[in-house]
């Protein structure tokens, strides 16, 4: 598989396990982007000619393409730079209707995109921020949430694969306890949007987040859904050309969802090229399920036979299905030496592994370690990366005693 993918054709020794942080791009992706660039370049949704016309278009399909692959209607598609913009969007617009001593209800193993924004905002307006616990197991504890969750609780915003644990959230059973308290329930899809099938209906949440990089997908690209109802509701947070429907000297009225929350000239590159990224996995989707589920194992077996080291989150291993019950990461620890300098040692293998806190500081915190080293697996990888990490692995225990 390595073959779809330039950047690895070109370099043919790296063995890129970091997909976690953002994934390498298919031809088809770079293709768009270029596509779009020679063919359809304009200003979307202004001129009146052929070619903005065209580009128009063109912008406006992909938003339909990406409304599909995850159930949604097209208006409820809204293009951001990426999951942390979707989420400050969020704390923005709806944190101006909340009151102090409103609660916000987070996990331990949030990364920083999805605490941030909320830990500002409860500055700002003497907001309540609860956090349910990860169990030594490394799941959430899902006894605790009841207890958690009151009638303050104005939102619950959760992750549904954590980007350290690889665990996979209950999104469904906590979108119905958050809405029993009449809280709204956003899910961070970063993580997962490429590696499990996504139905936002299905899901039961209000928001949905993610990243086109994370997707196949080119950076500075991103999503916002959001149930029509809610983003008609809510008052845009970015203010400029396109999100207006009149403009006065004094005032402004506000476009209908989803263009009132895309002020400006938008990424119409990125959206093409997020375009293709969904094209290039729902023809791939299933095996890609599978050989993600083969290599999270494999790694996993792996992986552990490696003395004094500590894989992170749950050892949930084959339930027969082809879909994964785990994101396809495997983060671990590795007694007396610093993760930073396992990733340097890798790096002379030629392996790409991310070390440090990977955006989740106070998950690492609450662990009692300084940081992790985390292996992240994408349709290219093969059992052969796996086993030269292994190998490196063995040899950074060497060359640390
Ligand atoms: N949150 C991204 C990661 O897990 C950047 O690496």
């Amino acid at each position: 598989m390595k073959s779809l993918f330039p950047l690895l054709e070109k370099n043919k020794k790296l063995i890129y396990l970091d997909s976690s942080a953002t994934t390498q791009k298919p031809k088809e992706v770079l293709d768009a982007l270029q596509k779009f660039y020679e063919e359809s370049n304009a200003n979307v949704h202004r001129g009146a000619y052929s070619l903005a016309q065209k580009a128009t278009v063109e912008y406006e399909t992909a938003r339909e393409i990406i409304a599909e692959f995850i159930g949604a209607q097209k208006e409820e598609i809204i293009f951001t730079r990426g999951t942390t913009e979707s989420l400050n969007l969020l704390a923005s617009s709806l944190g101006k209707k909340l009151v102090a001593g409103d609660e916000i209800l987070l996990t331990e193993m949030e990364h920083h995109s999805n605490l941030v924004p909320w830990q500002q905002l409860a500055k700002e307006k003497n907001l309540l921020l609860k956090f349910i616990p990860v169990t030594s197991e490394g799941i959430l504890d899902m006894r605790e949430v009841k207890k958690l969750i009151s009638k303050r609780t104005k939102i619950v915003s959760v992750t549904h694969i954590s980007n350290v644990l690889g665990t996979i959230n209950p999104i469904k059973e906590l979108a119905v306890l958050a809405h029993a308290a009449g809280a709204l329930c956003i899910v961070d899809a970063a993580q997962s949007v490429s590696h499990l099938p996504i139905n936002v209906r299905e899901l039961g949440c209000d928001f949905l987040a993610f990243s086109g990089h994370k997707m196949y997908g080119p950076t500075g690209i991103g999503v916002l859904w959001g149930k029509k109802e809610l983003l008609e509701e809510m008052e845009p947070v970015q203010y400029g050309g396109d999100m207006i429907s009149e403009v006065t000297f004094k005032d402004a009225r506000w476009n209908e969802v989803p263009w009132k929350f895309e002020a400006g000239t938008p990424n119409i590159a990125g959206v093409m090229g997020l375009a293709a990224a969904v094209l290039f996995l729902q023809k791939n989707f299933k095996e890609i399920q599978g050989h993600e589920k083969e290599l999270t194992e494999y790694a996993l077996e792996k992986i552990s036979t490696i003395s004094e080291l500590k894989i992170l989150g749950p050892r949930i291993l084959s339930s027969g299905s082809h879909i994964l019950s785990r994101g396809p990461l495997v983060a671990f620890t590795m007694n007396g030496i610093h993760p930073h300098d396992v990733a340097e040692i890798c790096n002379r293998y030629t392996i790409a592994v991310r070390g440090g806190y990977h955006c989740a500081m106070p998950l690492h915190q609450k662990l009692g370690i300084p940081g992790s080293v985390r292996a992240s697996f994408a349709f290219h990888n093969s059992k052969k990366d796996i086993d030269t990490l292994v190998k490196a692995l063995q040899k950074a225990q060497e060359v640390i005693r």
